[in-house]
């Protein structure tokens, strides 16, 4: 079966910084990978690149089996910052990408709707970004991405910026989404709890140059719930294994 996402010894350089080092990486279709890694490592330059926004300089991204040249069809992202534009209501937020990809009126007045009531945004579409809270602009951030329908979601951090109890949530709302939708996803975070909370495979990455240094197989049952997770019996020894590779990331040898 060809990988929804494929990233084969992906280097990467900013005027002679190494960012991504040998990065290999496979994301099954439909399952939700999750990359961790300490703050500045090339985490968000990774997600670039799967995305088509910056190029590698060594190895390939491919994506439903083609090679990344520039922003691939069917991939859409989320933002750390939501991303939208204060400029228009939560609904033109939300109807921009299929406004772009030049679909119907029709479909456009039909498929905006769906999406603000599955992320629960239902009776906030005049609203401007600056009149709703900052989980609600991250809802409207998701909606966007999947209002295109697309095969592969790119999430970067992006409940870094919302408290712990919106978070945790907006956490339920999108294993909610995911359960029903399974995209390909692969979402970025700096928090061990929640790549696990979401995900079926956690990822570690070393501090800058990042490499992959091991992988976690997440093997709590779904339906998942954020408490449900937390109170299973596999979550302390999990945790346990995402602490140890990640503090091996972060005092690996130095270059
Ligand atoms: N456009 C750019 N030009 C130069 N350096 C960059 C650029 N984008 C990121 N970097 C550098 O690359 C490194 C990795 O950044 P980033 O991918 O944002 O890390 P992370 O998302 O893991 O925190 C950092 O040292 C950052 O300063
Ligand atoms: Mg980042």
């Amino acid at each position: 079966m060809t990988a929804a996402c494929e990233c084969r010894d992906v280097s990467k350089w900013f005027d002679g910084l190494s960012v991504l080092d040998h990065v290999d990486l496979e994301v099954p279709e439909g399952a939700f990978v999750t990359i961790i890694g300490p703050s500045g490592c090339g985490k968000t330059t990774l997600l670039r690149a799967m995305a088509g926004l910056t190029g590698v300089d060594a190895g390939e991204i491919k994506i439903g089996g083609r090679t990344v040249m520039g922003p691939p069809e069917g991939v859409a992202m989320v933002f750390q910052g939501s991303g939208l534009m204060p400029w228009k209501t939560i609904y033109d937020n939300v109807a921009f990408g299929l406004v772009v990809a030049g679909r119907s009126r029709r479909e456009i007045g039909q498929t905006v709707p769906r999406f603000i009531e599955k992320v629960n945004l239902t009776g906030y579409e005049r609203l401007y970004p600056y009149q709703v809270s900052g989980g609600m602009r991250q809802r409207a951030g998701l909606a966007r991405a999947l209002a295109v329908d697309p095969s592969v979601l790119l999430m970067d951090e992006p409940f870094a910026s919302v408290d712990a109890q919106t978070r945790e949530v907006l956490h339920d709302e999108l294993l909610t989404i995911w359960e029903r939708e399974r995209k390909s996803v692969v979402f970025v975070t700096h928090s061990i709890d929640e790549a696990i909370v979401l995900s079926d495979v956690v990822v570690v990455m070393s501090r800058r140059p990042a490499r992959v240094t091991g992988l976690i197989e997440v093997d709590i049952p779904r339906p998942r719930r954020e408490r449900t997770v937390r109170g299973h019996p596999r979550y302390a020894d999990i945790r346990e294994r995402c602490w140890e590779l990640l503090e091996e990331a972060r005092h690996g040898d130095q270059p």
